[in-house]
């Protein structure tokens, strides 16, 4: 299985399951609110992306866009991207309806429709990294069309979470699967791929990002919102306090290239 097949089975899946993602989960995410994480962690709380007032602004794997519109409302020139076109209409469906409109184009995180240096700051809120083989091809991809010093933050799945059983309970907190099983989550039709999910080591998250010329600012374990009451697959806030569910990566790159 490699990154074209799970581009093209993610671009079927997340536009033919778009409707369904959103009246589940729409409410939560806010339709111009950038959420990073099911644990509720609010951009509005977090501070992560700094200052974006007059910034131009990437949003990877967007889905509807609503970290877009969040960025917009602050005072920045959001793009979104994403692989599927049903989960854009549905963001074209937001622009209107919120009235805080923001450009959302269709492609791949691994190769980004956008030229070199053109963004200032790039983030993605669980878009498109869990979702392919190799996340260092989009760490490549981002650290190319962001300028020198831009900031790249992603939130995704933790790598501890994998290795329980996919159940909310506290109960159920049992390894069932090695840390190291690098094997995906996989649902086909025949033999056709329809939905994957990857485990990828906080060695290769990290590393990846290290790789592709970013430097390290931050990584964030966070802690489940008080008050925050939904539960979101097995995130919930009765697992929250045993195992992290979600992992936030916060890298820069250097203000100038160094000489080879
Ligand atoms: C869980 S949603 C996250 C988006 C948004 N933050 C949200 O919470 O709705 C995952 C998104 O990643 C997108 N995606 C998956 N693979 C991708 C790829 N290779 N390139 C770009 N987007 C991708 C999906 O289409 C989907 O919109």
């Amino acid at each position: 299985m490699d990154g074209a097949d799970t581009a093209r089975a993610h671009g079927r899946w997340w536009s033919e399951n778009a409707a369904e993602y959103h009246a589940e989960h729409g409410t939560f995410l806010g339709d111009s609110g950038l959420r990073w994480c099911p644990e509720g962690l609010t951009e509005d709380r977090a501070g992560l992306l700094g200052s974006v007032v007059g910034c131009r602004v990437l949003e990877v794997g967007c889905g509807a866009g609503q970290g877009s519109r969040w960025v917009a409302r602050n005072g920045g020139l959001a793009v979104g991207c994403d692989i599927a076109e049903g989960m854009l209409a549905v963001g074209r469906r937001l622009n209107g309806t919120t009235g805080v409109p923001v450009p959302l184009v269709l492609g791949d995180a691994r190769h980004l429709p956008f030229a070199d240096r053109s963004f200032d700051v790039a983030f993605t809120a669980f878009g498109a990294i869990p979702f392919v083989p190799d996340p260092e091809a989009i760490h490549r991809e981002v650290a190319r069309v962001l300028r020198p010093g831009g900031r790249w933050v992603f939130s995704t799945t933790h790598p501890m979470r994998w290795v329980f059983a996919d159940d909310p309970s506290a109960e159920h907190l049992r390894v069932v699967r090695p840390y190291f099983d690098t094997e995906p989550y996989a649902e086909y039709h025949g033999d056709v791929l329809d939905y994957a999910e990857f485990q990828h080591t906080m060695a290769d998250l990290v590393g990846g990002v290290l790789r592709a010329g970013f430097a390290l600012e931050e990584l964030i374990e966070p802690r489940w919102v008080e008050g925050n009451t939904e539960a979101w697959g097995a995130w919930s806030a009765e697992r929250a306090p045993w195992v992290p569910g979600t992992v936030i990566v916060r890298a820069r790159l250097p203000r100038t290239l160094r000489p080879s």
